[in-house]
């Protein structure tokens, strides 16, 4: 693997969220591949489960991780080509990268998207920068449109549920995408991950269900049944995962936001005793229910937890992939 950006970098996702699975097995089984080898991890933006679970992977795989909340103690980046530097950013990414390049082996990068300008923060400009000049593997901790250790963990938790019911062992799952209500404009990022993953994938029935007005980008839903009908969407549902996303059409927007989306444990009623998931943090009684986050339906603890697995796959395959060069 030559950088983890979205599904696309994935050649064989089972065969993935299979290494993973290993090393859930077996965390030091690689304890020496990444010996003398650094990994940069960028942060334009706060992060808890993502920086921790990434230090943990890399120190499994014996490497060095060096933490830089950019966002928060860097100079102001600049991203645009032949900007004209006389307002608030002090560094270029073309003069920033590549020096980083030298620090480290690897470099991981959290951007956000602005949610003003659609097509600025769907052209992944941070990212695509960073890649153009830093020359080095890339791995993404979130960007402007996509959540890829996110899904990839995500895959994982349900394979890892499949796996232990007798229920699912000769038919696919079905797994429903909820919107849920939120007090803020949210990026699109994990749900258009969930959606490029999960079809990518392809080992399950996929159903996303939101309010009007809340379609998401098609490059990333194409395959999935769209509903606007909640309680229709999650009949029969084995997996559940609620997330809030803002507007897509007209960027960035909170149009409809009715409590009644919240999941609650009456709707689960129709489902086949769904997993709720989500992938955290979660405003509690506003996205999800306290009844169904402290239930046995609730696996997003287990969700946070194969954090570390899918970091560690991933940072592996590349770890290889520079061993082969
Ligand atoms: N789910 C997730 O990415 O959590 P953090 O924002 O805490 O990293």
């Amino acid at each position: 693997m030559k950088q983890f950006i979205s599904a696309h970098d994935v050649s064989d996702i089972d065969a993935l969220v299979d290494l993973a699975l290993a090393f859930k097995q077996d965390p030091w089984k690689r304890e020496t591949l990444g010996q003398r080898k650094r990994i940069g991890c960028l942060f334009l933006n706060p992060s808890m489960r993502t920086r921790l679970s990434t230090q943990v992977a890399a120190r499994q795989l014996g490497m060095d991780c060096i933490i830089f909340n950019v966002g928060a103690e860097g100079w102001a980046l600049e991203f645009e080509d032949e900007a004209i530097m006389s307002g608030n950013t002090v560094e270029h990414i073309r003069d920033a990268a590549p020096v980083m390049a030298m620090y480290f082996d690897i470099l991981a990068i959290r951007t956000f998207p602005g949610l003003k300008n659609r097509d600025d923060d769907y052209s992944e400009l941070y990212i695509s920068q960073f890649i153009r000049f830093a020359g080095i593997p890339v791995v993404s901790l979130e960007s402007a449109t996509l959540h890829p250790l996110q899904s990839l963990t995500d895959i994982i938790t349900i394979r890892e549920c499949i796996r232990e019911d007798a229920s699912l062992a000769n038919r696919k799952p079905k797994i429903v995408l909820t919107w849920a209500p939120h007090v803020k404009p949210l990026p699109q990022c994990v749900a258009n991950s969930t959606a490029q993953w999960v079809n990518a994938w392809g080992g399950a029935e996929f159903v996303i269900t939101h309010p009007e007005d809340y379609e998401l980008d098609e490059q990333f839903t194409r395959g999935a049944t769209i509903m606007h009908d909640q309680d229709e969407a999650l009949k029969d549902a084995d997996f559940v995962y609620v997330k809030n996303w803002s507007t897509y059409q007209d960027y960035g927007k909170i149009y409809c936001n009715d409590p009644g989306w919240m999941l609650t444990a009456d709707k689960l009623k129709t489902t086949r005793q769904a997993r709720v998931m989500h992938c955290l943090p979660v405003r509690r009684n506003v996205e999800l229910s306290d009844e169904i986050l402290d239930s046995p339906s609730s696996i997003v603890t287990r969700q946070a937890s194969n954090r570390v697995w899918a970091a560690q796959a991933v940072l592996s395959e590349i770890l290889d992939e520079l061993a082969r060069k």
